[in-house]
């Protein structure tokens, strides 16, 4: 463990599609830190199955089927995560959608599917949580990615809509300093067997992906769960309004013409 494992002790939070992946291993990571978890995702399955392996860290914890598009579902979902507690600390807007699609090929409502999760369930679940975040202070994360920082194919739907999350994420943190609540996005590369990579990086992609990251690795559950501890924790308390990479340096390596450069270079002295 890189934290103290009473990091978030008696904090709560909670995780939209908190019932796989990423945000199913922040929610066992703050769970393992002391904090009582909500998670909410439309499946009510990995919902109470991901519920039982936080109970098994011994905090209390709720899995709440609702479908972030729905700002009504989403209201009640946020209350009852407060209502585990009696208070809401922490809010991971994590619930996202994914495909490739040539814009090209995109139709209004494939476009609008992923704004409206990505896009618009965060701004859904940030406003319904406000009024509890405010009573104590508290901390928003907002996931992001790295898509948009240059022009990805078959990523239009995506990149627009996490292009919106970090400009939420900055929006938001400048409003809502004044309440005590930070506001923090991490933007993940690729994660290891997780769903985004089982539909992103099909054959040889993964390994091409792992190669042409600096650090000669995709990433590990634990390398995002340990900057969402940091973010969301008070080691953070003078953090708001960034969107921290964690990615090994792959969008940073991902420019084909000084990769080529960097390739001739390196040719040039062997
Ligand atoms: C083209 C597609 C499509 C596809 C769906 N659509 N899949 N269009 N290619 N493969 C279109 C549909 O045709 C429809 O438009 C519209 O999207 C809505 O589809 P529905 O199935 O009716 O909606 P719904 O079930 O509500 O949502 C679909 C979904 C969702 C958004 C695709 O099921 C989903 O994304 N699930 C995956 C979740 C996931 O993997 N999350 C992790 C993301 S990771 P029409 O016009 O036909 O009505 C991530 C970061 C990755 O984002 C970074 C890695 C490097």
């Amino acid at each position: 463990m890189a934290f103290q494992p009473d990091l978030l002790q008696g904090r709560t939070a909670l995780i939209t599609g908190g019932g796989t992946g990423i945000g199913r291993g922040i929610a066992l990571a703050l769970a393992g830190h002391g904090c009582n978890v909500a998670i909410l995702g439309r499946r009510a399955e990995p919902l109470e199955a991901a519920a039982e392996e936080i109970r098994s860290r011994g905090v209390l914890a709720a899995g709440i089927p609702a479908d972030v598009r729905d700002p009504a579902a989403v209201a009640e979902a946020v209350g009852g995560a407060a209502a585990l507690a009696g208070r809401l600390d922490i809010l991971v807007n994590n619930a996202a959608g994914n495909f490739l699609c040539l814009a090209e090929d995109l139709s209004p409502n494939g476009f609008g599917a992923v704004v409206d999760i990505d896009l618009k369930g965060s701004f859904h679940a940030a406003k319904a949580a406000l009024p509890h975040l405010r009573k104590q202070g508290g901390a928003v994360l907002n996931i992001s990615a790295t898509l948009h920082y240059l022009g990805t194919a078959a990523q239009l739907h995506v990149s627009a809509a996490k292009a919106g999350v970090d400009a939420l994420t900055r929006v938001l943190a400048v409003e809502w300093g004044r309440y005590g609540i930070r506001v923090n996005g991490i933007a993940p590369g690729p994660i290891a067997d997780t769903e985004g990579v089982r539909r992103l990086l099909v054959g040889a992609a993964k390994d091409r992906a792992a190669q042409r990251t600096p650090l000669r690795r995709l990433g590990a559950m634990r390398d995002v769960c340990d900057a969402a501890l940091y973010l969301c924790s008070d080691a953070a308390s003078f953090v708001t309004g960034v969107t921290l990479v964690v990615d090994g340096g792959l969008w940073l390596a991902s420019s084909g013409m000084v990769e080529t450069w960097a390739e001739s270079l390196e040719q040039a002295g062997s």
